[in-house]
């Protein structure tokens, strides 16, 4: 799992070649973000908040909501690509989602506790939620490096770039608007600028002008001067 310094030194020196499609690497930024920032969240609720508390328990329901789903599409859509030209290469992954929807399961349990638990009783609580979902985050790190690295090998040896793009369609047609929003503001504010910028140029190639500036919108709070400068560079969009 870990790179020798022979590898680095490989790495470093080898020839540019055209990087392969990687279905995984955005949506994973995203989701390392929301999990990282959601447990800070955590790991600074002042229980005696009501405000704060009602926030942070609505904040880890909706990340765990947004798990769920991400382990569904990856079932649905990628599991099945790879399963029809290695037979088993999907299964360790697809045993841990079991294990994840359990962990997901417990977690709503103990956002449930804190919320409706005796005030003296929150403190221990919030403690047991933030070390439980600190777990729960390092478990999908692991995982999440395990899908980029094993099960993208399996793709890229038996499709090409174009049909797994054509997955990545098919996941993105499955979402509802709350959620394809939900991804845009996790996805977006954390990529790299060219991501960033193609991302962008993709949607406002594909989605309708109100729906372009209303992610637009939503992203902009969470981009440093910096960046949106040059986003507005990468896209002209002539209003920076
Ligand atoms: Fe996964």
């Amino acid at each position: 799992m870990h790179f020798s310094s022979e590898e680095i030194t490989a790495l470093a020196q080898a020839e540019a070649t055209a990087p392969r499609y990687d279905i995984y690497v955005l949506i994973h930024k995203a989701l390392r973000a929301y999990m990282v920032d959601t447990l800070l969240v955590v790991g600074q609720l002042d229980v005696d908040d009501e405000a704060a508390l009602a926030q942070a328990a609505g904040r880890v329901g909706e990340l765990l909501a947004f798990c769920r789903s991400h382990l569904t599409h990856e079932n649905q859509f990628i599991h099945p690509a790879l399963e029809r030209h290695v037979a088993g290469s999907s299964q360790a992954i697809a045993a841990e989602h079991v294990g994840h929807g359990q962990a997901i399961d417990a977690l709503g349990a103990v956002v449930q506790a804190l919320a409706s638990c005796p005030r003296p009783a929150r403190g221990r609580v919030a403690r047991v939620l933030y070390q439980q979902l600190a777990l729960f985050v390092a478990h999908n790190f692991e995982h999440m490096h395990q899908e980029e690295t094993a099960h993208n090998a399996v793709l890229w040896a038996h499709h090409r770039d174009e049909e797994i793009a054509a997955i990545e369609g098919a996941i993105h047609a499955s979402l509802d608007p709350a959620e394809a929003m939900l991804c845009m503001r996790w996805m977006l504010p954390h990529l790299a600028p060219a991501e960033r910028a193609l991302v962008l140029s993709g949607l406002r190639a594909q989605a309708p002008a109100p729906v372009f500036d209303a992610v637009l919108a939503l992203v902009r709070p969470h981009l440093s001067a910096d960046q949106w400068r040059r986003l507005t560079q990468d896209l002209t969009l002539g209003h920076a």
